[in-house]
């Protein structure tokens, strides 16, 4: 039962939380009081197409009633043990996760989300290499805690540096951005010979893992070519470098596979991941490392731990959600839907002068606008901001990327989305394009 007004929720979430990433006094919340499916409501009853599933979590939909039945049966039943004692909820979802990770992958540190999750993969593959360096790229987001910003390529790094010692970066296979000035046609894959060189300029006896976004998310949707990821582990394995597949955002069926890698049949030594795991129903996050790292701590001291390690909520949730992800053959609807979001990408980019790219993978997508397609300038944040006005007023919530790295609108909606909802949102985005194709420069 509500008993605030909207704008009583506003201001007193104002002024007593803390809101991620703003200016504290120019954040312009919704207040959210009901959703379902691809949809939520504001508390006055106006409607959203949610395109970005909130935050690139919530994969099965809003409010599924087999999870929140889960959620409530577990609460009811036992809600919290001592991360040293366990529970059926965490035993069936460990075998679970064995089940749905590739290859060797078998054994879980059960953490409350994807930060935490890097940084214990960190402790792991520092532990069980005995070598303290870490190589992650440019282009990432891997968390906002210090050893996970550390990682982080981004500006959300330069921000708190001195960040834990350690990480190294390297540059991005983003072809429409090529950091080597490649084209296409003419690409010789100088991003694996670039990354061969840091890693014999870094020292290879030095380097624990190399973490890489299975797809890289909030830095711009980039989506390496086919051989990419086969030759990384292809290196990892010529230097005794662990290989970890940061899947927070990119896993759980976004990319229309289990996990991104699964898409080049990669098996990393290491899978993070949170976000989809429950699709945000209750927080969890997961270290899943291979047979041969879980056998290596059986008769090692495992300096890692947290109160809410194994959550009882958090896994019977996590299990639901895996069931619906089978049940509701929510992978199979990201293929299908996917392949057509694609087409529909092309038209909409062959249509809109400001539209640069779009790159697409399962329901894991982007729209990279421009203001000139051959000098590739992306827009002014204030462009954006007008761009994101005009959605929140026709009813889309998604997430824009406006900084020097790039003019972006996300679209990444639920896994459950029909093809006729998607034309719904796209419908809503093209007219929010309106804006940007007025302000191209030729
Ligand atoms: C690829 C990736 N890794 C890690 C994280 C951090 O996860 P969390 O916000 O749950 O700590 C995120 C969050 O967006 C992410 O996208």
């Amino acid at each position: 039962m509500t008993i605030l007004t909207s704008q009583e929720i506003i201001e007193l979430s104002k002024e007593y939380t803390f809101f991620s990433w703003s200016v504290q006094g120019q954040v312009n919340p919704i207040p959210v009081g009901k959703a379902k499916g691809i949809y939520f409501w504001d508390t006055d009853g106006k409607r959203y197409i949610d395109f970005s599933s909130q935050l690139m979590n919530t994969n099965i939909g809003h409010q599924h009633p087999k999870v929140v039945k889960a959620i409530q049966d577990q609460a009811a039943e036992l809600c919290f043990v001592h991360p040293g004692n366990t529970t059926e909820v965490r035993a069936l979802l460990g075998k679970k996760l064995a089940e749905v990770t590739p290859g060797n992958l078998k054994k879980a540190f059960l953490t409350l989300g994807g930060a935490e999750a890097n940084e214990n993969a960190i402790k792991m593959a520092r532990f069980y290499t005995g070598r303290h360096k870490l190589l992650a790229r440019y282009r990432s987001y891997h968390g906002a805690t210090h050893g996970s910003i550390a990682l982080t390529g981004d500006y959300r790094r330069l921000a708190v540096e001195p960040v834990m010692p350690g990480g190294v970066h390297f540059l991005d296979p983003f072809c429409y951005r090529c950091p080597f000035g490649q084209k296409k046609e003419s690409c010789k894959r100088e991003c694996i010979a670039h990354l061969e060189e840091v890693i014999k300029y870094e020292g290879p006896d030095k380097i624990a893992a190399i973490i890489m976004e299975g797809v890289v998310g909030s830095n711009g949707l980039i989506i390496p070519p086919d051989d990419y990821w086969p030759r990384v582990r292809e290196l990892c394995d010529k230097y005794g470098i662990l290989l970890i597949s940061d899947e927070v955002m990119s896993g759980w069926g976004r990319t229309g596979k289990w996990f991104a890698v699964d898409n080049w049949s990669v098996t990393p030594d290491i899978i993070t991941t949170a976000k989809g795991i429950t699709s945000g129903y209750v927080p969890l996050g997961a270290v899943i490392v291979s047979d041969k790292i879980a056998q290596f701590f059986e008769d090692k001291y495992l300096y890692a731990g947290l109160t809410y390690n194994g959550h009882a909520l958090s896994c019977a949730a996590a299990l639901a959600t895996i069931e619906v992800y089978e049940d509701d053959h929510l992978i199979e609807n990201a293929v299908v839907v996917g392949k057509y979001l694609g087409e529909r990408l092309e038209s909409i980019k062959s249509r809109h002068i400001s539209v640069g790219d779009v790159r697409y993978i399962g329901l894991f997508s982007a729209i990279e606008l421009v203001v000139n397609r051959v000098t590739k300038e992306s827009f002014a944040p204030s462009v954006m901001a007008e761009i994101g006005t005009v959605l929140r007023q026709n009813g889309l919530f998604t997430f824009i990327m406006a900084n020097n790295m790039g003019s972006i609108i996300f679209v990444v909606p639920p896994l459950c989305i029909t093809k006729e909802q998607l034309d719904e949102g796209l419908a809503i985005v093209e007219k929010a394009l309106e804006t940007s194709d007025g302000q191209v420069k030729h």
